[in-house]
């Protein structure tokens, strides 16, 4: 019999152990307190309000991690916690992270997910339900968004568009980046109240009021303004849809957009035959243990539906990790 080495199946079961060490050391500060000066294992544990053996252990685990140095027993941030995991840094991942730990545990019960075909979790505490979880998630969406999000606006064009309508704008981050582009552009972030009061608060704090206005809106119940807009941004919301009311969102964009008018859709995106790429499969996952209805979609299936109800397709995009996003370009010809 040939051999076949199992190390893949140790490396996958144990994965997990990577993510816990690093949301647990972002959870307590770790990299904070660090980021304040080189200091020794006592004054961390002290400073973290810590056990010191246990924290011993986890200041091994992230020097293995290489997440910290060290140097005569004194612990320092390495390049890439100290550029992305110190609060407060422009680049800081950290409310994108701590909304990985709100998500992490609900993991541990993908096989009850699976058996129910659900979350097991109500999608809505993020979504107004739970003011903390919604504003950290909209908080998390939006460091998410400026570390990736150049890279998108990078490529949309709306050089033609007087106002887009950003459905399921959530931070608004994207309405701000592409007006800071286009002097022209006026944006709505059309979100549920909960998740527009805390976008109109990122709104001001991107000196982006003038230009960006955020607007309760519910995609279930409420159609797009007719006339209003001449252009439409879908960014990371269709992966939390069946493909029924994606089709029944692109007709309500098909309805209120006027012929030549530009939609883009950005999202994790899955191959044309569905069996991968890795990232896009777990994301996919993701959504179904955190939505109701989380599922990813190809560029060949969005493409018929847009097809089906009047639009070209113009192009695609394809981002590489870790932005991972693929972009459709269509715009409306009928
Ligand atoms: C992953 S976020 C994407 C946010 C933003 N477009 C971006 O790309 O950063 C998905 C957004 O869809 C919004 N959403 C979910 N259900 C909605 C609904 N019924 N009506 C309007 N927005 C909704 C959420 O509040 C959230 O802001």
């Amino acid at each position: 019999m040939t051999y076949l080495d199992p190390a893949p199946l140790v490396s996958m079961a144990t994965a997990y152990w990577n993510s816990a060490t690093l949301i647990a050391a972002v959870k307590l500060g770790v990299f904070d307190v660090i980021a304040q000066g080189s200091r020794s294992l006592e004054e961390i544990s002290q400073a973290l309000n810590c056990d010191s053996i246990a924290t011993d252990a986890l200041l091994t685990a992230l020097l293995a991690l290489e997440l910290l140095e060290r140097q005569d027993s004194q612990y320092i941030n390495a390049p890439l916690a100290s550029t992305y995991l110190v609060s407060g840094q422009p680049q800081s991942l950290g409310g994108a992270l701590l909304y990985n730990a709100d998500v992490y545990p609900l993991w541990g019960q993908l096989a009850e997910v699976v058996q129910q075909g659900d979350s097991v979790k109500d999608p809505q505490a993020y979504l107004g339900g739970d003011q903390e979880k919604t504003k950290r998630f909209v908080y998390g969406m939006h460091h998410r968004a400026l570390g990736v999000g150049r890279a998108v606006s990078a490529i949309i064009d709306l050089t033609d568009v007087q106002h887009l309508a950003d459905i399921g704008g959530g931070p608004g981050t994207y309405s701000a980046l592409l007006s800071q582009k286009y002097s022209q552009l006026k944006a709505d972030v059309l979100d549920l109240p909960a998740v527009v009061g805390v976008a109109q608060e990122i709104m001001t704090q991107m000196g982006a009021d003038e230009q960006v206005s955020c607007v309760p809106f519910d995609y279930y119940q409420d159609s797009l303004t007719l006339n209003k807009y001449d252009g439409a941004l879908i960014s990371g919301v269709l992966h939390r849809e069946q493909p029924e009311q994606v089709k029944s969102m692109f007709a309500s964009v098909a309805q209120a957009l006027p012929i030549g008018a530009p939609l883009w859709i950005s999202d994790v995106m899955l191959n044309d035959d569905r069996s991968g790429p890795l990232f896009g499969a777990m994301f996919a996952l993701n959504m179904r243990v955190l939505a109701h209805d989380g599922r990813c979609h190809s560029v060949a299936e969005q493409s018929a539906w847009l097809q089906e109800l009047g639009f070209e397709i113009v192009g695609t995009h394809h981002l590489p990790p870790p932005i991972n996003y693929t972009l459709i370009h269509a715009k409306k010809v009928r």
